[in-house]
């Protein structure tokens, strides 16, 4: 068996884990809110009509804080629609989907539904079509215990105290020209920056994050987030990323290998941030909100056909990606790299969280299931807490029709708090087991107390409602593993979680 070895030290560190780096989103988009965790007649329902299967399932998932309402949707949102009488909300014309919103679900409903699934609300401010005067209503609507038009118009609503929002985002993607209200980086970069002004002025407590590059392949990738961090840097404390990949050309060893771009994007608008620090000799530094990353392609064709339909339909099934075995590997990847650079992306969020390229999906008529990057998502945000550690890794290499050695290992290390280590690993050979060596010999007397394995013969096994165990991970013997931390064997495409005490 060819060998990878990964050397470990308890002082070789990246740094502190942020626990918002298991984050996710849910948009006003398709059946992610109604139908998804929203549906009032269905049997799972709460009282606030609130599905508690998938609640159940968000809380198993491990996720601290939500983004909301969007992604594209907020560039049109009206946050007013969704307060005050239900029956009195009006139906609106949603441009960034093509749909009617009900407004049934709107900040209140969506704060209560963040406490019941034991997460946070990250809340997006419409940079598209409002600006500063809106943000600044909605912080106080939110935030503040004063008596002052918007503070009460809460408290009319039913909240008498605070919702408390920490953390913010400046708009959504408005580097893209899809988006709403699409700015230029000098457009965007005085709005947000006003904005951010003004909602700090209101409550100093709040952290933003201000849009970077929709995608590492935008055109205006660099300088858009160089002109945004000069303009704002003493507002705002973080810059987003954005990044979907795909497997179109059904070029497996290729799709796999993406972590090293995902790697390549983070290591780059970091060195931005630092540069623009540099340049401003400032003490303080901007750090990374992945926002928005998943795998992103499976419904795309299916998905054009509605928009172009022009039919403005309630809850459509849009963006439902089917994910198989192939795309839960890649997101272990992806989440190993996340880790990897935990000393800069301290938010991340897996774009999204329920039947919108979602690790839960639900059927209207019957109940909730877990597609395969449930379980890479579920294990890091519940093992990786705690440290990350410098891996020191040696691995043997594959090429690919874009990148020269991709090495067939992807590891991360986390030390817990109580002294225990988790290894993720990711084998992403189509043909070769490896046999990992663990070399942690700063740690005295460590034993493999858990070895958890995700494989599948088929790259393309899926999850369905009638078949929702069908790619699962299973517990396999440590001594079965290749006996104690010399040869830990890693099965060719596999995701592996060692956990070490
Ligand atoms: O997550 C789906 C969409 O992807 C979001 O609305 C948008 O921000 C991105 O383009």
């Amino acid at each position: 068996m060819e060998k990878a070895k990964l050397t470990l030290d308890r002082d070789y560190k990246i740094g502190e884990i942020d626990k918002r780096v298991f984050g996710s989103f849910l948009e006003h988009l398709g059946r992610a809110i109604y139908t998804g965790i929203y549906q009032p007649e269905h049997p799972q329902a709460d009282e606030e009509g609130f599905r508690k299967d998938v609640i159940a399932l968000i809380r198993k998932l491990g996720v601290p804080i939500i983004r909301w309402p969007g992604g594209n949707f907020v560039s049109g949102y009206h946050w007013e629609d969704g307060v005050g009488a239900v029956d009195k909300r009006p139906q609106r014309l949603d441009l960034a989907w093509f749909t009617t919103e009900s407004n049934k679900v709107g900040l209140h409903e969506f704060c209560s539904f963040a406490k019941k699934a034991d997460s946070e609300v990250m809340m997006a401010v419409n940079l598209g079509t409002r600006g500063v005067d809106d943000a600044k209503n909605l912080v106080e609507y939110c935030n503040l215990d004063t008596h002052s038009k918007y503070a009460d118009m809460r408290r009319q609503n039913g909240s008498e105290k605070p919702f408390d929002i920490k953390l913010w985002c400046l708009g959504n993607e408005m580097d893209g020209p899809w988006q709403i209200g699409h700015k230029t980086a000098e457009e965007y970069a005085r709005i947000a920056n006003e904005s951010a002004k003004v909602m700090k002025w209101l409550d100093p407590s709040i952290e933003l994050v201000a849009c970077g590059s929709s995608a590492l392949g935008m055109p205006t990738f660099g300088d858009w987030e160089r002109t945004v961090l000069e303009e704002g840097y003493s507002n705002i404390d973080y810059l987003s990323l954005h990044q979907y990949y795909g497997n179109a050309k059904n070029d497996t060893p290729n799709f796999l290998a993406q972590s090293i771009n995902l790697d390549s994007f983070i290591k780059g608008v970091a060195a931005i941030c630092d540069s623009v620090q540099a340049k401003k000799h400032s003490k303080k530094k901007i750090n990374l909100s992945f926002d928005e990353w998943n795998v992103w392609y499976h419904s795309n064709g299916q998905d054009k056909k509605f928009y172009d339909a022009r039919s403005w339909g309630q809850e459509p099934p849009l963006l439902e990606d089917i994910y198989n075995f192939e795309d839960a590997l890649l997101v272990g990847s992806m989440l190993i790299t996340l880790l990897n650079n935990a000393d800069r992306v301290k938010i991340a969020c897996l774009a999204q969280l329920v039947n919108v390229i979602a690790p839960i999906m639900t059927s209207k008529t019957g109940g909730a299931w877990c597609q395969t990057i449930f379980y890479p998502f579920m294990h890091a945000s519940k093992y990786g807490r705690g440290t990350a550690l410098i891996p020191l890794l040696s691995s043997p290499v594959y090429e690919t029709s874009e990148f020269d050695a991709v090495p067939c290992v992807d590891a991360s290390a986390v030390l817990g708090e109580d002294g225990g280590v988790t290894v993720f690993a990711v084998n992403k050979s189509q043909d070769r087991d490896i046999a990992l060596e663990l070399d942690m010999r700063a740690f005295g007397d460590m034993k493999v107390i858990e070895h958890i394995v995700m494989h599948n013969d088929d790259v393309k096994a899926i999850n369905t409602e009638e078949k929702p165990d069908n790619v699962t991970p299973i517990n396999v013997k440590c001594d079965e593993s290749g006996g104690g931390i010399s040869g830990i064997k890693l099965g060719k495409l596999s995701w592996n979680v060692i956990r070490l005490k």
